[in-house]
Protein backbone atom coordinates (compact mmCIF):
# COMPACT_ATOMS: atom_id res chain seq x y z
CA UNK A 1 0.00 0.00 0.00
CA UNK A 2 0.93 3.84 -0.55
CA UNK A 3 0.35 6.72 0.31
CA UNK A 4 -1.47 9.61 -2.33
CA UNK A 5 1.31 11.47 -4.27
CA UNK A 6 1.31 14.57 -4.17
CA UNK A 7 -0.28 17.47 -6.58
CA UNK A 8 2.10 18.37 -9.75
CA UNK A 9 2.86 21.91 -8.85
CA UNK A 10 2.69 23.55 -12.16
CA UNK A 11 -0.91 23.75 -14.22
CA UNK A 12 -0.96 25.74 -16.46
CA UNK A 13 -1.19 24.83 -20.29
CA UNK A 14 1.79 23.13 -21.73
CA UNK A 15 3.13 21.18 -24.41
CA UNK A 16 3.63 17.71 -23.14
CA UNK A 17 4.11 15.72 -26.57
CA UNK A 18 7.64 16.67 -26.24
CA UNK A 19 11.05 15.17 -26.86
CA UNK A 20 11.08 13.17 -23.40
CA UNK A 21 7.33 11.64 -24.66
CA UNK A 22 7.82 10.26 -27.98
CA UNK A 23 4.67 8.07 -29.42
CA UNK A 24 5.65 4.59 -29.33
CA UNK A 25 2.65 1.97 -30.63
CA UNK A 26 2.35 -0.24 -28.13
CA UNK A 27 4.82 -3.42 -28.95
CA UNK A 28 3.90 -6.99 -28.88
CA UNK A 29 3.37 -7.60 -24.85
CA UNK A 30 2.21 -4.04 -24.09
CA UNK A 31 -1.22 -3.77 -22.76
CA UNK A 32 -3.43 -1.47 -23.61
CA UNK A 33 -7.32 -1.42 -22.79
CA UNK A 34 -10.71 0.41 -22.95
CA UNK A 35 -9.42 3.76 -21.18
CA UNK A 36 -7.94 5.65 -24.24
CA UNK A 37 -6.79 8.25 -21.53
CA UNK A 38 -4.32 5.99 -19.53
CA UNK A 39 -4.05 3.92 -23.29
CA UNK A 40 -2.35 7.62 -24.72
CA UNK A 41 -0.78 8.07 -21.49
CA UNK A 42 1.32 4.59 -21.79
CA UNK A 43 2.00 5.12 -25.66
CA UNK A 44 3.70 8.30 -24.97
CA UNK A 45 5.66 6.87 -21.47
CA UNK A 46 3.80 8.75 -18.90
CA UNK A 47 3.11 5.70 -18.06
CA UNK A 48 5.18 2.62 -18.03
CA UNK A 49 4.99 1.63 -21.63
CA UNK A 50 4.05 -1.86 -20.63
CA UNK A 51 0.84 -0.79 -19.46
CA UNK A 52 0.99 -1.98 -15.67
CA UNK A 53 1.75 1.26 -12.82
CA UNK A 54 1.03 1.67 -9.57
CA UNK A 55 -2.12 3.91 -8.74
CA UNK A 56 0.74 6.37 -7.56
CA UNK A 57 1.94 6.85 -11.05
CA UNK A 58 -1.54 6.86 -12.70
CA UNK A 59 -2.44 9.57 -10.27
CA UNK A 60 1.10 11.59 -11.57
CA UNK A 61 0.53 10.50 -15.19
CA UNK A 62 -3.38 11.90 -15.55
CA UNK A 63 -2.02 14.88 -14.09
CA UNK A 64 1.01 15.50 -16.27
CA UNK A 65 -0.48 14.47 -19.35
CA UNK A 66 -3.78 15.85 -19.52
CA UNK A 67 -4.21 18.52 -16.22
CA UNK A 68 -6.96 15.79 -14.84
CA UNK A 69 -7.18 17.50 -11.08
CA UNK A 70 -5.23 16.13 -8.35
CA UNK A 71 -8.62 14.90 -6.17
CA UNK A 72 -10.56 13.67 -9.48
CA UNK A 73 -7.28 11.56 -10.30
CA UNK A 74 -6.64 10.48 -6.95
CA UNK A 75 -10.72 9.45 -6.39
CA UNK A 76 -10.87 7.28 -9.31
CA UNK A 77 -7.66 5.87 -9.70
CA UNK A 78 -8.30 4.40 -6.25
CA UNK A 79 -12.10 4.12 -6.92
CA UNK A 80 -10.77 1.62 -9.69
CA UNK A 81 -7.69 0.09 -7.97
CA UNK A 82 -9.49 -0.70 -5.09
CA UNK A 83 -11.82 -3.00 -7.29
CA UNK A 84 -9.10 -3.69 -10.37
CA UNK A 85 -6.06 -3.96 -8.79
CA UNK A 86 -3.66 -6.52 -7.38
CA UNK A 87 -3.66 -5.42 -3.83
CA UNK A 88 -0.25 -7.61 -2.96
CA UNK A 89 1.63 -6.22 -5.69
CA UNK A 90 0.12 -2.82 -6.09
CA UNK A 91 0.32 -2.31 -9.53
CA UNK A 92 -3.05 -2.40 -12.05
CA UNK A 93 -2.82 -3.67 -15.84
CA UNK A 94 -4.51 -1.15 -17.91
CA UNK A 95 -6.43 -3.69 -19.89
CA UNK A 96 -6.12 -7.62 -19.62
CA UNK A 97 -5.26 -9.56 -16.27
CA UNK A 98 -1.26 -10.28 -16.43
CA UNK A 99 -1.52 -13.14 -13.93
CA UNK A 100 -3.06 -16.58 -13.69
CA UNK A 101 -3.36 -16.74 -9.74
CA UNK A 102 -5.06 -13.76 -8.56
CA UNK A 103 -8.54 -13.88 -7.22
CA UNK A 104 -9.85 -11.43 -8.50
CA UNK A 105 -7.92 -11.16 -11.59
CA UNK A 106 -6.66 -7.33 -12.02
CA UNK A 107 -7.06 -5.19 -14.99
CA UNK A 108 -9.36 -2.59 -16.16
CA UNK A 109 -10.98 -5.41 -18.86
CA UNK A 110 -12.68 -6.77 -16.26
CA UNK A 111 -16.37 -6.32 -17.23
CA UNK A 112 -18.58 -4.69 -14.58
CA UNK A 113 -16.39 -3.21 -11.58
CA UNK A 114 -15.52 -0.57 -13.29
CA UNK A 115 -15.63 -1.14 -17.31
CA UNK A 116 -19.47 -1.32 -18.41
CA UNK A 117 -21.65 -1.42 -21.41
CA UNK A 118 -22.42 1.16 -23.75
CA UNK A 119 -18.88 2.81 -23.94
CA UNK A 120 -18.40 5.44 -26.64
CA UNK A 121 -15.86 3.40 -28.61
CA UNK A 122 -15.82 0.09 -26.83
CA UNK A 123 -18.57 -2.83 -27.11
CA UNK A 124 -20.72 -4.53 -24.93
CA UNK A 125 -19.12 -7.56 -23.24
CA UNK A 126 -21.56 -9.62 -24.59
CA UNK A 127 -20.90 -8.86 -27.77
CA UNK A 128 -17.27 -10.35 -27.10
CA UNK A 129 -15.03 -7.43 -26.83
CA UNK A 130 -15.17 -4.67 -24.37
CA UNK A 131 -11.89 -2.91 -24.87
CA UNK A 132 -10.60 -3.03 -28.63
CA UNK A 133 -11.48 0.44 -30.53
CA UNK A 134 -14.82 -0.28 -32.87
CA UNK A 135 -14.69 1.52 -35.67
CA UNK A 136 -18.57 0.71 -36.08
CA UNK A 137 -19.31 2.59 -33.02
CA UNK A 138 -16.66 5.62 -33.83
CA UNK A 139 -18.63 6.01 -37.50
CA UNK A 140 -21.26 6.44 -35.13
CA UNK A 141 -19.70 9.08 -33.39
CA UNK A 142 -18.80 10.81 -36.48
CA UNK A 143 -22.41 10.44 -38.16
CA UNK A 144 -23.68 12.22 -34.54
CA UNK A 145 -20.77 15.17 -34.96
CA UNK A 146 -22.26 15.48 -38.71
CA UNK A 147 -25.91 15.89 -37.59
CA UNK A 148 -25.49 17.96 -34.70
CA UNK A 149 -22.20 19.07 -34.09
CA UNK A 150 -21.62 20.68 -37.80
CA UNK A 151 -18.61 17.80 -38.16
CA UNK A 152 -17.28 18.18 -34.54
CA UNK A 153 -17.57 16.78 -31.22
CA UNK A 154 -19.17 18.71 -28.85
CA UNK A 155 -21.32 18.51 -26.03
CA UNK A 156 -24.35 18.43 -28.07
CA UNK A 157 -22.75 15.42 -30.45
CA UNK A 158 -21.01 13.44 -27.47
CA UNK A 159 -24.27 13.54 -25.39
CA UNK A 160 -26.39 12.54 -28.71
CA UNK A 161 -23.58 9.79 -29.22
CA UNK A 162 -24.14 8.63 -25.67
CA UNK A 163 -28.16 8.10 -25.74
CA UNK A 164 -28.09 6.40 -29.00
CA UNK A 165 -25.55 4.07 -27.55
CA UNK A 166 -27.53 3.41 -24.52
CA UNK A 167 -30.38 2.93 -26.63
CA UNK A 168 -28.89 0.43 -28.87
CA UNK A 169 -27.24 -2.00 -25.62
CA UNK A 170 -31.34 -1.66 -24.41
CA UNK A 171 -32.34 -2.72 -28.17
CA UNK A 172 -29.94 -5.78 -28.09
CA UNK A 173 -28.31 -6.32 -25.45
CA UNK A 174 -29.87 -8.86 -22.64
CA UNK A 175 -27.64 -8.38 -20.24
CA UNK A 176 -27.21 -4.53 -20.17
CA UNK A 177 -26.64 -3.03 -17.13
CA UNK A 178 -26.73 0.78 -16.29
CA UNK A 179 -26.42 1.10 -12.77
CA UNK A 180 -23.88 2.57 -10.63
CA UNK A 181 -20.88 2.74 -11.03
CA UNK A 182 -21.19 2.63 -14.29
CA UNK A 183 -23.81 5.27 -14.79
CA UNK A 184 -21.87 7.81 -13.37
CA UNK A 185 -18.54 6.55 -15.55
CA UNK A 186 -20.71 6.72 -19.07
CA UNK A 187 -21.56 10.11 -18.40
CA UNK A 188 -18.11 10.81 -17.19
CA UNK A 189 -16.33 9.35 -19.95
CA UNK A 190 -18.29 11.61 -22.29
CA UNK A 191 -17.21 14.55 -20.84
CA UNK A 192 -13.65 13.47 -20.34
CA UNK A 193 -12.70 14.01 -24.28
CA UNK A 194 -13.91 17.37 -24.37
CA UNK A 195 -12.05 18.17 -21.36
CA UNK A 196 -8.94 17.01 -21.72
CA UNK A 197 -8.58 16.41 -25.68
CA UNK A 198 -9.08 19.87 -27.34
CA UNK A 199 -5.83 21.15 -28.61
CA UNK A 200 -4.54 24.37 -26.81
CA UNK A 201 -7.30 25.25 -24.79
CA UNK A 202 -5.60 28.15 -23.73
CA UNK A 203 -8.44 30.41 -24.95
CA UNK A 204 -10.95 28.30 -23.57
CA UNK A 205 -12.96 28.33 -25.94
CA UNK A 206 -15.81 26.80 -27.43
CA UNK A 207 -14.79 22.94 -26.27
CA UNK A 208 -14.58 21.62 -29.45
CA UNK A 209 -12.53 18.36 -30.89
CA UNK A 210 -11.96 17.11 -34.14
CA UNK A 211 -12.62 13.82 -35.80
CA UNK A 212 -8.98 13.59 -37.21
CA UNK A 213 -7.85 14.45 -33.54
CA UNK A 214 -10.75 11.85 -32.09
CA UNK A 215 -9.53 9.09 -34.47
CA UNK A 216 -6.03 9.31 -33.42
CA UNK A 217 -7.33 9.38 -29.42
CA UNK A 218 -9.84 6.83 -29.16
CA UNK A 219 -7.46 4.78 -31.97
CA UNK A 220 -4.36 5.09 -32.06
CA UNK A 221 -3.66 6.66 -28.42
CA UNK A 222 -1.80 9.33 -29.37
CA UNK A 223 -1.36 13.28 -28.74
CA UNK A 224 -2.12 15.06 -31.67
CA UNK A 225 1.24 17.14 -32.85
CA UNK A 226 2.12 19.66 -30.69
CA UNK A 227 -0.59 19.22 -28.26
CA UNK A 228 -0.65 21.30 -25.14
CA UNK A 229 -2.90 20.18 -22.23
CA UNK A 230 -6.03 22.59 -20.77
CA UNK A 231 -5.15 25.32 -18.88
CA UNK A 232 -5.95 24.58 -15.33
CA UNK A 233 -7.11 21.47 -13.36
CA UNK A 234 -10.33 19.93 -14.42
CA UNK A 235 -11.25 18.57 -10.97
CA UNK A 236 -14.45 17.12 -9.07
CA UNK A 237 -16.00 20.72 -9.75
CA UNK A 238 -15.23 20.89 -12.99
CA UNK A 239 -16.81 17.40 -13.96
CA UNK A 240 -19.67 18.31 -11.71
CA UNK A 241 -20.70 21.02 -13.99
CA UNK A 242 -20.05 19.50 -17.10
CA UNK A 243 -22.32 16.48 -16.01
CA UNK A 244 -25.04 18.70 -15.51
CA UNK A 245 -24.59 20.55 -18.89
CA UNK A 246 -24.64 16.91 -20.61
CA UNK A 247 -27.25 15.00 -18.51
CA UNK A 248 -30.62 16.73 -19.24
CA UNK A 249 -29.20 16.15 -23.29
CA UNK A 250 -29.53 12.27 -22.45
CA UNK A 251 -31.82 12.09 -19.12
CA UNK A 252 -31.64 8.18 -18.93
CA UNK A 253 -31.64 7.07 -15.05
CA UNK A 254 -29.37 4.03 -14.12
CA UNK A 255 -31.34 1.04 -14.76
CA UNK A 256 -31.01 -2.17 -16.56
CA UNK A 257 -32.12 -4.46 -19.05
CA UNK A 258 -34.90 -7.44 -18.08
CA UNK A 259 -35.07 -8.99 -21.56
CA UNK A 260 -33.63 -6.83 -24.91
CA UNK A 261 -35.95 -3.72 -24.98
CA UNK A 262 -37.30 -3.74 -21.63
CA UNK A 263 -34.80 -1.05 -19.11
CA UNK A 264 -36.02 -1.02 -15.81
CA UNK A 265 -35.12 1.57 -13.30
CA UNK A 266 -32.79 1.17 -10.56
CA UNK A 267 -35.49 1.81 -7.96
CA UNK A 268 -32.98 2.86 -5.14
CA UNK A 269 -29.30 3.58 -7.07
CA UNK A 270 -28.20 6.62 -5.44
CA UNK A 271 -24.60 6.41 -6.79
CA UNK A 272 -22.96 4.55 -3.67
CA UNK A 273 -21.16 1.05 -4.18
CA UNK A 274 -19.44 -1.76 -2.21
CA UNK A 275 -18.64 -4.47 -4.63
CA UNK A 276 -15.10 -4.98 -2.58
CA UNK A 277 -16.46 -7.44 0.39
CA UNK A 278 -18.13 -9.74 -2.28
CA UNK A 279 -15.15 -9.43 -4.59
CA UNK A 280 -12.97 -10.74 -1.24
CA UNK A 281 -15.59 -12.90 0.70
CA UNK A 282 -12.54 -13.74 2.67
CA UNK A 283 -9.08 -12.52 2.50
CA UNK A 284 -6.34 -13.55 4.91
CA UNK A 285 -3.51 -11.70 6.50
CA UNK A 286 -1.37 -10.65 4.36
CA UNK A 287 -4.33 -9.58 1.38
CA UNK A 288 -6.76 -8.46 4.33
CA UNK A 289 -3.89 -5.76 5.46
CA UNK A 290 -3.58 -4.46 1.96
CA UNK A 291 -6.95 -3.97 1.34
CA UNK A 292 -7.48 -2.12 4.63
CA UNK A 293 -4.69 -0.14 3.74
CA UNK A 294 -6.15 0.76 0.59
CA UNK A 295 -9.18 1.18 1.56
CA UNK A 296 -8.02 4.31 4.14
CA UNK A 297 -6.28 5.71 0.97
CA UNK A 298 -9.18 5.49 -1.10
CA UNK A 299 -11.20 7.64 1.88
CA UNK A 300 -8.50 10.13 1.99
CA UNK A 301 -9.88 10.91 -1.44
CA UNK A 302 -13.26 11.46 -0.17
CA UNK A 303 -12.12 14.50 2.31
CA UNK A 304 -14.37 17.19 1.50
CA UNK A 305 -17.46 14.73 1.22
CA UNK A 306 -19.93 14.00 3.26
CA UNK A 307 -19.05 10.30 3.17
CA UNK A 308 -18.80 8.05 6.37
CA UNK A 309 -16.16 5.25 6.66
CA UNK A 310 -17.58 2.13 7.13
CA UNK A 311 -16.34 -0.04 9.49
CA UNK A 312 -15.22 -2.90 10.21
CA UNK A 313 -13.47 -2.84 7.42
CA UNK A 314 -10.52 -1.02 8.67
CA UNK A 315 -10.92 -2.79 12.41
CA UNK A 316 -9.80 -6.31 12.88
C1 LIG B 1 -13.07 4.80 -20.31
C2 LIG B 1 -10.47 4.14 -16.25
C3 LIG B 1 -8.54 8.58 -16.75
C4 LIG B 1 -10.88 9.09 -20.97
C5 LIG B 1 -12.51 4.24 -19.17
C6 LIG B 1 -12.81 2.92 -18.67
C7 LIG B 1 -12.08 2.73 -17.55
C8 LIG B 1 -11.33 3.93 -17.32
C9 LIG B 1 -12.06 1.47 -16.68
C10 LIG B 1 -13.77 1.94 -19.33
C11 LIG B 1 -15.21 2.31 -19.04
C12 LIG B 1 -16.12 1.81 -20.14
O1 LIG B 1 -16.31 2.55 -21.10
O2 LIG B 1 -16.63 0.70 -20.05
C13 LIG B 1 -9.77 5.30 -16.01
C14 LIG B 1 -8.94 5.53 -14.84
C15 LIG B 1 -8.41 6.78 -14.96
C16 LIG B 1 -8.89 7.34 -16.23
C17 LIG B 1 -8.70 4.55 -13.71
C18 LIG B 1 -7.50 7.42 -13.96
C19 LIG B 1 -7.67 8.61 -13.51
C20 LIG B 1 -8.94 9.07 -17.98
C21 LIG B 1 -8.47 10.29 -18.58
C22 LIG B 1 -9.15 10.42 -19.76
C23 LIG B 1 -10.02 9.29 -19.91
C24 LIG B 1 -7.43 11.24 -18.01
C25 LIG B 1 -9.08 11.50 -20.80
C26 LIG B 1 -8.17 11.86 -21.50
C27 LIG B 1 -11.72 8.00 -21.12
C28 LIG B 1 -12.67 7.85 -22.21
C29 LIG B 1 -13.31 6.63 -22.02
C30 LIG B 1 -12.73 6.03 -20.82
C31 LIG B 1 -12.91 8.84 -23.34
C32 LIG B 1 -14.38 5.99 -22.92
C33 LIG B 1 -13.73 5.12 -23.94
C34 LIG B 1 -14.63 4.62 -25.06
O3 LIG B 1 -15.51 3.81 -24.86
O4 LIG B 1 -14.43 5.04 -26.19
N1 LIG B 1 -11.60 4.83 -18.33
N2 LIG B 1 -9.71 6.40 -16.81
N3 LIG B 1 -9.86 8.48 -18.82
N4 LIG B 1 -11.78 6.90 -20.30
FE1 LIG B 1 -10.67 6.61 -18.62
MG1 LIG C 1 -17.28 -0.53 -21.70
Amino acid sequence: AQSLPPSISDTSAKAVYDSEHPYIPDQPGDIRGPCPGLNTLASHGYLPRNGVATPAQIITAVQEGFNMGWNLASFVTYATFIVDGNHLTNLMSIGANTTADDEPTPGLNIHFNVEGDASTTRGDFYFGNNYSFNETLFDQLEEAANRVGNGLITIESASLHRALRINDSITRNPTFWFGSPRFAGAYAETTFPLAFFVNNQTLDTALNLTLDVARDFYDKHRFPEGFVRRQGPFDVAEVGSMFAKIFPLINIPPGHNEGVGNYVVNPEDDGSVNLTAQLYPNPMSELEMAIKANLVTFYETLQNSTCEQYFPYGQS
